[in-house]
C-alpha cells in the first residue's frame, strides 16, 4: 500500500513537472510572438534555402536546418540548387533501408536505429531529420517502397514509434513522411487519390496516428499527391481535421519539396512551413526567389489586406517556435556523435536481423566458412554501391562493405571468383541510362564461372536506378531487370548449387525459383552490408527476418492491380483504391490466392514449434486488454530467434472483414532445445473496424478467432475469445 502511494505521488510530481514545463514553453512562445513583426513571422513559414528556414536574427531565434533521411543523414546540398555542396565532413554511417528495419520485427532495434541516426543528425547540426517514411506498401511497383515499413499498419506502427522516440531523444525532430496516400511514384506530383474512409482509417492512417499519439512526433511532411481533389499539403481533412484536431498533433507540418500550390489553401488548411517550391530559387540563385513562395510575400499581403487573419500566421509560428524549443533552442540537448563503432554495430545488427531466408532446400545455407571450395559470386549487386541512388534517400557513406568484400573476408579458405553476369547503367535521376558493356560476353563469363565452381552465390536484384527502387518513377513490372531472369536460367543449366541473394526493397517474380537451392531477401543494407550478409551466409548469425510485405506470384494477383488502370496507376489524373481494406496479406488470405512468399514468412537455420496458445480469459469487455500466451520451442540444433505473430479474425461477421489481421508480435531468442512462454497483449479496441455510418470505430461483440504462428500463412494455433455485448 505504502509503495503504491509513493508510486502515485511520484507519478503526480512527474505529471506536474511535465505540465509546468509545457506551460513555461507556451509562455516563452507567447513572449517571443509578441516581439515579432509580421514580416518576421511570415518569413519563418517558408524556406530560405534548399534545406533551411530562417530564424529572427534580431531576437536570437535561430534558423531551422533539415536533412534527408531516412536511412542516414544526407550529404550537404547547395544553398539554391540540388547539387551536392562538396563538403568533406559530411560522410556518415549508412543504416539499412527501412524495409530491412521492418523485417527485423524488432521494435527495440528500431529504437536503437532511431537513436544512432538522431545522434548523427545532431552532430551534423540538423534540427529536423526528414524521415522516417511509412507509406503503406500497396503495389510492388512503387518506386519508394524500400524507404517504408511494409504493408501492415500494426507492424508499421510498432516499428515507427521507437524510431521517432530514438531520433527525438537527441533534440532532433523526426519528420514523418509522406502524409498521406503517396503510395506510388508514378504521377506523384498530382495524382488525385480516393478511397473509402474505412480503408483510410484502417490501413493508411494508423501508423501516422501511432507516431503522433504514442511517439510524440514533432514534425510531419505532407505528401505531393492530392486526396479527394485537394493537394495533401493544403488538405483540410488530413491536416486540420484529422492530424491537428482529432489527433491533437502539436508539431509542425512541413510540405514536401515543391508540394504547395496555393496561398490561401496552404495558409488555412494546416501547412506550417513551405519547402522546395519551384520558383527560380529551385535551380538558380535568383535574388529574393524565396519571397515568391506561396507562404511568403503573397501570404503577407493577404494578411495585410485583412483577407487572412493574423492569428493564422501566429498559429504557425507558435508551432514552429515549439519545435525550436524542443530542438535548436533547447540548450540541454546532447551534442551527437558520428561514425562511431556503436553506430556501425547498430547498422550491422539491423542488417543481419532483417535479412529474410525465403527458401533453403536441404540446408543449402549456411555455407561452411571453413570448407575449401570454389564460390562463384555472380551479379552486379555483389559490388555495386547501394547507398548511392534512389533519390533523396541517397547517402554518402563513410564506408560501405560490398557483399563480395564481406564474402571474401569471411570465406578465407574458399577460392572466390566474381563475374558480374549483367550490367545496368550508372545511377541517373529520372532517366534510364544503358550500360556500355557487352551483355553477351558478361553472360558467357558468368556461366563459365558457375560451371567451374562448387557453389554459386547469385547476388542480384534491383539497384536504386530510375524505375528500379528509386524516387519519381515506378517499376514497370515485377520481373528482375537487366536480363537477370535469363541469366539465372542459364546458370541453373550450369550448376545445381545456386543460392540467390536478392538486394532490393521490393518483391520480384522468380521464374527460376524451383531450380535454385536457396533464396535470401537482403534489402539495401547500408555501411555494413557485406559483413552482415556474410554473417548470415556463413551461419555466424541465424536468420530471423520476416517479410514485411507479400511477394505475389504474379502482378495480376496483387490487389492494387486487379481493378485495372483506374485503381493503378490512375486515369485522367484520378485514382481509386478499389481493393479498399484488402491490402497485402488481407487480400491474398481472404481471396485464397497463394502468394510466392507470404507476409511474415522467413526461415531459420533451426526450427521452432509454437504451441499452447491461450488467453487469460475467455471473454472481455470493450477497453480491456487481452493477454495472450503461447509456447515457443527451439526444436533444432542451433540458437536462433523466432517471431511469434498473433492475428485476429471474426469468422461469420456480417461486416466485410479480412480473414485475419496482425494484432501482436514478439521476437524471442532461444538456445537449442529451449522452450519459453511468450506473452503478448492486444487491446480489445484494436479489434474494432471503422464504421462509416457512425462515423468511427465500431467494436463488434461476439466471437473472435486468434491465430498464432510464424507467418501469415503458417498459423497452426487458434483460440476463440468473446467480446461481451
Ligand atoms: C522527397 C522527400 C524529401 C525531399 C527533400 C522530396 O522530393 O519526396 O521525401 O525529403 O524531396 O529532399
Amino acid at each position: 500500500m505504502k509503495n503504491r502511494i509513493i508510486a502515485i505521488l511520484l507519478f503526480c510530481t512527474v505529471g506536474t513537472q511535465a505540465q509546468v514545463q509545457e506551460t513555461r514553453m507556451e509562455q516563452t512562445i507567447d513572449s517571443l510572438l509578441a516581439l515579432m513583426t509580421l514580416e518576421e513571422k511570415v518569413a519563418m513559414c517558408h524556406a530560405q534555402s534548399k534545406f533551411s528556414s530562417p530564424g529572427v536574427p534580431r531576437l536570437g531565434i535561430p534558423e531551422l536546418w533539415m536533412a534527408d533521411g531516412p536511412h542516414g543523414v544526407r550529404a550537404e546540398i547547395s544553398w539554391d540548387s540540388w547539387n551536392y555542396a562538396g563538403w568533406t565532413s559530411d560522410s556518415i554511417t549508412a543504416f539499412p533501408a527501412l524495409t530491412c528495419l521492418a523485417a527485423t520485427f524488432n521494435p527495440g532495434l528500431s529504437g536503437e536505429y532511431g537513436f544512432a541516426l538522431g545522434e548523427e543528425a545532431r552532430y551534423r547540426k540538423k534540427d529536423v531529420l526528414l524521415g522516417p517514411g511509412i507509406n503503406i506498401y500497396r503495389t510492388p511497383l512503387s518506386g519508394r517502397n524500400f524507404e517504408y515499413m511494409g504493408e501492415d499498419p500494426h507492424l508499421a506502427s510498432m516499428m515507427v514509434v521507437p524510431y521517432i522516440e530514438g531520433v527525438q531523444r537527441n533534440g532532433v525532430a523526426a519528420c514523418l513522411k509522406h502524409f498521406a496516400l503517396n503510395n506510388q511514384e508514378q504521377w506523384r506530383f498530382f495524382i488525385d487519390v480516393d478511397l473509402s474512409d474505412r480503408a483510410l482509417h484502417e490501413i493508411y492512417l494508423p501508423a501516422y496516428k501511432a507516431a503522433v499519439q504514442k511517439g510524440g512526433l514533432w514534425s510531419m511532411m505532407s505528401a505531393y499527391n492530392r486526396f479527394r481533389g485537394q493537394y495533401c499539403s493544403q488538405n483540410d481533412l488530413l491536416l486540420t481535421r484529422i492530424l491537428k484536431r482529432e489527433w491533437r498533433f502539436d508539431g509542425v507540418v512541413i510540405s514536401d519539396w515543391s508540394a504547395v500550390h496555393d496561398t490561401r489553401e496552404a495558409a488555412l488548411n494546416g501547412l506550417d512551413i513551405e519547402m522546395g517550391t519551384g520558383t527560380d530559387g529551385l535551380t538558380a540563385s535568383t535574388k529574393n526567389a524565396y519571397d515568391y513562395y506561396y507562404l511568403a510575400k503573397p501570404f503577407r499581403e493577404m494578411i495585410r489586406s485583412g483577407d487572412i487573419a493574423e492569428s493564422v500566421v501566429d498559429e504557425k509560428v507558435r508551432r514552429i517556435l515549439r519545435l525550436m524549443l524542443r530542438t535548436t533552442m533547447n540548450p540541454g540537448r546532447p551534442l551527437g556523435r558520428m561514425n562511431n563503432e556503436e553506430h556501425l554495430s547498430v547498422a550491422r545488427n539491423v542488417a543481419r536481423e532483417g535479412i529474410v531466408l525465403l527458401k533453403n532446400e536441404n540446408g543449402f545455407f549456411p555455407l561452411d566458412p571453413e570448407r575449401k571450395m570454389t564460390i562463384a559470386v555472380i551479379g552486379e549487386n555483389a559490388t555495386r554501391s547501394m547507398t548511392a541512388g534512389g533519390g533523396s534517400s541517397e547517402l554518402k557513406a563513410k564506408h560501405e562493405i560490398s557483399p563480395l568484400e564481406g564474402v571474401r573476408k569471411r570465406f578465407r579458405n574458399a577460392t572466390i571468383i566474381h563475374a558480374p553476369g549483367y550490367a545496368s547503367g550508372p545511377p541517373a535521376y529520372g532517366r534510364e541510362l544503358p550500360s556500355p558493356l557487352d551483355a553477351d560476353s558478361l553472360r558467357r563469363a558468368a556461366v563459365q564461372a558457375a560451371a567451374a565452381a562448387d557453389v554459386v552465390l547469385f547476388i542480384g536484384g534491383l539497384n536504386k536506378n530510375y524505375r528500379q527502387d528509386c524516387e519519381a518513377g515506378d517499376r514497370r513490372d515485377l520481373a528482375l531487370p537487366f536480363g537477370q531472369d535469363d541469366l539465372l536460367k542459364e546458370l541453373t543449366g550450369a550448376s545445381e548449387n545456386i543460392g540467390v541473394v536478392l538486394i532490393s526493397g521490393n518483391a520480384v517474380s522468380m521464374p527460376w525459383l524451383s531450380r535454385v537451392r536457396g533464396v535470401m531477401q537482403a534489402w539495401y543494407l547500408g555501411s555494413e552490408a557485406g559483413r552482415a550478409l556474410a554473417d548470415v551466409i556463413s551461419g555466424d548469425v541465424n536468420p530471423s527476418g520476416k517479410l514485411p510485405f507479400t511477394f505475389p506470384a504474379r502482378l495480376e494477383d496483387s490487389p492494387a492491380h486487379v481493378y485495372g488502370e483506374r485503381s493503378y496507376p490512375g486515369k485522367d489524373g484520378r485514382q481509386v483504391y478499389q481493393e479498399g481494406i484488402f491490402v497485402g496479406y488481407r487480400w491474398y488470405d481472404t481471396r485464397k490466392i497463394t502468394p510466392l512468399f507470404a507476409f511474415g514468412h522467413g526461415l531459420s537455420y533451426t526450427s521452432f514449434t509454437i504451441s499452447d496458445l491461450r488467453t487469460d480469459k475467455p471473454s472481455y469487455a470493450a477497453g480491456e486488454t487481452i493477454i495472450v500466451t503461447c509456447s515457443v520451442r527451439n526444436s533444432g540444433d542451433r540458437a536462433g530467434a523466432e517471431v511469434v505473430q498473433v492475428y485476429a479474425g471474426k469468422p461469420g461477421s456480417p461486416v466485410e472483414r479480412a480473414v485475419k489481421e496482425l494484432k501482436a508480435f514478439r521476437k524471442t531468442y532461444l538456445e537449442p532445445g529451449e522452450k519459453r512462454t511468450v506473452t503478448l497483449t492486444i487491446d480489445t479496441n484494436d479489434l474494432a473496424w471503422y464504421d462509416e455510418s457512425i462515423p468511427g470505430w465500431n467494436l463488434e461483440p461476439g466471437a473472435y478467432s486468434l491465430y498464432a504462428g510464424n507467418a501469415s500463412d503458417a498459423v497452426p494455433e487458434r483460440v476463440t475469445i468473446t467480446i461481451a455485448e
